[in-house]
C-alpha cells in the first residue's frame, strides 16, 4: 500500500519523508490556505521534495477552465498530479488531461457510480472521501469495498486512493480490503507507531538494562 501526505505543511512531508514514509502528496484548497502559502511555491517545494505524485487541485467550474488551469499547474513539476472535482465538467477535464499523459486525481468521490464514471474518464487515481461518509452516518469503508469489488470485475486501472482519513483504523480497514493508496494527515501515519505494550516492554527492557551496568560499544 502506498502511503500518501494529505497536506501542505513542507515541515510535516520532510519529517515523514526522512522516515521513508512519503510515496506521494495530496493538497487542495482547504490546505493551501491552511499552509498561508502560494500555491506555486509551495507546490513546488513540494515536488522536489517527494519523487512521488504530488496532487494539486483545480479550483474553477468548467471543464474548459479545468483544463487550462490542469496544464498549467503540470509545469510546476513532472510530478504534478492534477486533481479534478467529480462533477460532469471535472470528468471531461480528466478524459482530455489523461490523454495528454498527465497524471488525473479525480477527487470528492462519494458514490461507487461516480468511481465507475472516474475509471471511464482515465483517472489514474479515484479519491472516495471516508471520513466525510462517516461524518453523515453512513460507512465510507463500504465505498473502498465497492468500488474495489467493481475496478477488479472490470480490470480497471485507476488505483482507489482512500480519502479523508480521521483514524488509525481508517488506514488499516483500508489496507485489508486493497485500497492501492491512502493519502492521510501526517499526525495519523505518525500514531500507527504507537501501542502501549510497546512502551511498557521497552521500559522493561530499560529498566533490566541498566540493572546490568553494562554499555554497548
Ligand atoms: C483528499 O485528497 C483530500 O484532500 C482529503 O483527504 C480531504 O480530507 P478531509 O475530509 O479530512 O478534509
Amino acid at each position: 500500500m502506498k502511503f500518501f501526505v494529505d497536506t501542505a505543511d513542507v515541515a510535516a512531508i520532510k519529517e515523514l519523508n526522512d522516515h521513508g514514509m512519503v510515496d506521494g502528496v495530496t493538497t487542495n484548497p482547504s490546505l493551501i490556505l491552511k499552509s498561508g502559502r502560494d500555491i506555486a511555491e509551495v507546490t513546488r517545494e513540494i515536488c522536489e521534495l517527494v519523487e512521488g505524485p504530488v496532487s494539486a487541485e483545480v479550483v474553477s467550474p468548467t471543464a474548459d477552465e479545468m483544463i487550462r488551469e490542469g496544464r498549467h499547474l503540470a509545469k510546476i513539476a513532472d510530478n504534478i498530479t492534477v486533481k479534478v472535482p467529480l462533477t460532469w465538467d471535472g470528468l471531461k477535464a480528466c478524459r482530455v488531461l489523461s490523454d495528454e499523459g498527465r497524471m488525473v486525481n479525480v477527487t470528492l468521490c462519494f458514490s461507487a457510480a461516480q468511481a465507475i464514471l472516474a475509471a471511464k474518464a482515465g483517472a489514474t487515481f479515484i479519491s472516495p472521501f471516508i471520513g466525510r461518509l462517516d461524518d453523515i452516518h453512513l460507512d465510507g469503508m463500504d465505498l473502498i469495498a465497492d468500488i474495489r469489488e467493481i475496478y477488479d470485475n472490470y480490470g480497471y486501472k485507476t488505483q482507489i486512493l482512500a480519502a479523508s482519513i480521521r483514524s488509525v483504523n481508517h488506514i488499516v480497514e483500508a489496507a485489508k480490503i486493497g485500497a492501492d493508496v491512502i493519502t492521510s494527515p501526517p499526525s495519523v501515519i505518525k500514531s500507527m507507531v504507537s501501542h502501549p505494550l510497546t512502551d511498557k516492554g521497552l521500559a522493561q527492557f530499560d529498566a533490566d538494562w541498566k540493572a546490568t551496568g553494562q554499555k554497548i560499544g
